[in-house]
């Protein structure tokens, strides 16, 4: 029997396609993501159909790349693990599709993953790769890994990206993971608010990335955000609204003082935009902005910084001051509460700079243990769910032949 270690991991929930190859959950031999940025960003956010036929396009010389990058053939791989939700039902079949037939073509186990749990695994994988550095340990035959960290300290798990912005308690279980809802948004997710702040501002699309780079330059403190407390029984009358991440949570049963909300400061921002006159700056530079298929370049960002008055500078410091605080409280919250004392923060917006420093003076403060994955694996990419499969490939955890797409797939309970 083959026992290399290596999964090769698909990932096309959302607007990129990705393949990788990981081995053991511990280290990253290729990670491919094909970016479909150029694609959406005319229509300011993701167009489904369009995502679902660039998948088709990219998928199967990205899993080439990956394989070639890893400088490994079909044959040497253990299995083949691809996200079955949440996400877009048309973009996901594309990469369940391709994995099943390629499964089936090598003779190879299906291992379904939950995008969420690859998001957490994101982290794993980077503490992992860590440790091997730092010579801690290397991966035994069939041990996996030692972590400098205890591998087996529970953590809580702020998955914060475009289309989420969850808490969980993820507790290690026999070698896999079990995951508890402890908290998640009640609207927007905050990749959400940026995408949509920085589009109201004549910014690139994904917002992120521009509004990281241009808070650098503003007040943060000079516009005063404030998200107030969320009563579930009054806001929701304790039935689970329709977010894109629908099917989870009962939220009238999660601790109301761990619900996020981020549709407010949305509508805050607009406020203030119309108040102050901002409009027509943004306008000019909506048609002037152009980023391309990867981040805002510094000279993008320059041209912005010279189209923006120090007013919306302030607007889009203060924005993001008032979304990392709104993150670290309720966060910080819910681990005291949980005595957790171990934070993983991952997502697309777990790049941001901002966040993570604040997040980790904070949690020095407390002396709580704070970590994040790769910038380059913080957004969505094939590796997290190649070592998120590691543990199901070692429990015999495999997706039966009539895997589907479940895009409103919740995680744990
Ligand atoms: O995890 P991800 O790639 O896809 C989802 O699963 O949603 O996250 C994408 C989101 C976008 O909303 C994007 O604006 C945000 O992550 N993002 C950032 C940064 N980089 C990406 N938000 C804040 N700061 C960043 N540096
Ligand atoms: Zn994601």
């Amino acid at each position: 029997m083959r026992s290399s270690g290596l999964i090769l991991g698909i990932e096309t929930s959302c607007d990129e396609t990705a393949a990788a190859v990981v081995e053991r959950g511990a280290r990253t031999l290729s990670s491919v993501v094909a970016s479909q940025i150029d694609t959406h960003a005319r229509y300011g956010g993701v167009v489904p159909e369009l995502a679902s036929r660039e998948h088709l396009r990219a998928i199967v010389p990205v899993v080439r790349a990956a394989l070639a990058e890893a400088k490994i053939a079909f044959a040497d791989l253990d299995a083949i693990a691809v996200t079955s939700g949440p996400g877009l039902a048309g973009a996901l079949l594309v990469g369940i599709t391709y994995a099943k037939a390629l499964a089936f073509a090598q003779s190879l186990p299906l291992i379904a993953v939950n995008h969420l749990e690859g998001h957490i695994h994101a982290v794993l994988l980077h503490e992992r790769e860590l440790a091997l550095l730092q010579n801690v340990g290397a991966p035994g035959p069939d041990s996996g890994t030692r972590e400098s960290t205890n591998p087996d300290e529970p953590a809580l798990a702020l998955v914060v990206s475009g289309g989420h912005t969850h808490l969980y308690l993820a507790r290690p279980a026999h070698g896999t993971w079990t995951y508890t809802l402890v908290g998640r948004t009640v609207d927007d997710a905050a990749g959400e608010a940026y995408d949509k702040v920085a589009k109201l501002l004549g910014l690139g699309y994904p917002g992120g990335p521009w509004i990281d780079k241009l808070a650098l330059h503003g007040n943060p403190h000079a516009v005063p955000f404030a998200f107030s407390q969320i009563k579930t029984k009054v806001h929701l009358g304790g039935a689970a609204p329709r977010t894109k991440a629908a099917k989870t949570a009962p939220i009238a049963q999660l601790d109301p003082h761990f619900l996020f909300s981020f549709s407010g400061i949305k509508t805050a921002v607009l406020r203030y935009v119309e108040l102050h006159n901002l409009r027509p700056e943004a306008e000019s530079r909506r048609e002037t902005l152009f980023a391309g298929p990867d981040a805002p370049a510094d000279s993008t960002i320059e041209q912005a910084l010279a189209q923006c008055e120090p007013q919306t500078l302030d607007l889009i410091a203060s924005f993001q001051h008032a979304v990392i605080g709104d993150l670290m409280k309720k966060t910080f919250a819910a681990a005291e509460a949980l005595g957790i004392r171990r934070i993983l923060v991952t997502g697309g917006v777990a790049a941001n700079r901002e966040l993570r420093s604040r997040f980790r003076a904070e949690s020095e403060k407390r002396y709580v243990r704070v970590a994040f994955p790769t910038l380059a694996l913080s957004t969505d990419n094939a590796a997290m769910i190649a070592a998120a499969a590691w543990p199901r490939l070692q429990s015999g955890e495999f997706a039966s032949a009539d895997l589907s797409a479940d895009p409103s797939l919740a995680l744990g309970s």
